[in-house]
């Protein structure tokens, strides 16, 4: 399965990386885990229409507002946005997972719910920081949950 990401300052790349690795863990285990393929957006990214369907991993960086009934600004994470924005992509992306800090309180992952929003795709999931192992194994589950109802 496949997973698109963006990170500013590594917490979301080692989560996905983690997550990788569990599931190529998983997958020796039994060959029927799935592994995931995933890729790393930046800025200089260029925007390709994907042609499988993908989750979409995204931390919250946001300028003003307070996540309730006032405007916020994403900012650094931009490019994943016009990523997804790109071509039939949004009808492919499955779902979205957020990171972000607890201490922005409303504006937890607010990205990610976004994101979700603009897309029609579920909010899935929601880390803090790097995540812990208990959230890696429970959201590789969700994943598979969710690719195999998909590609059924
Ligand atoms: C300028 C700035 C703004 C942030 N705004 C939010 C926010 O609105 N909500 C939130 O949940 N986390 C916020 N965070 C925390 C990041 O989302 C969190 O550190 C995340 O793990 C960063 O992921 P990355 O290391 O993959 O870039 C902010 C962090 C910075 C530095």
């Amino acid at each position: 399965m496949n997973v698109l990401f963006i990170s500013i300052s590594g917490n979301t790349r080692s989560f996905v990386q983690r997550l990788q690795r569990f599931a190529e863990e998983e997958n020796q285990k039994d060959p029927n885990a799935l592994i995931i393929h995933a890729k790393e957006i930046d800025d200089n990214t260029p925007e390709e229409a994907e042609t499988e369907p993908f989750f979409a991993c995204v931390p919250t960086y946001l300028e003003g507002g307070n996540g309730v009934d006032n405007g916020d600004q994403e900012i650094l994470t931009e490019s994943l946005r016009d990523y997804i924005e790109f071509h039939n992509n949004p009808k492919l992306c499955l779902g979205v997972i957020g990171s972000g800090n607890k201490n922005f309180n409303e504006q937890y992952c607010l990205t990610a719910k976004q994101y979700a929003e603009q897309f029609s795709a579920p909010f899935l999931a929601d880390f803090e920081l790097r995540g812990t192992d208990n959230e890696i194994h429970r959201i590789y589950q969700l994943l598979c949950e969710k690719w195999q109802a998909a590609v059924k």
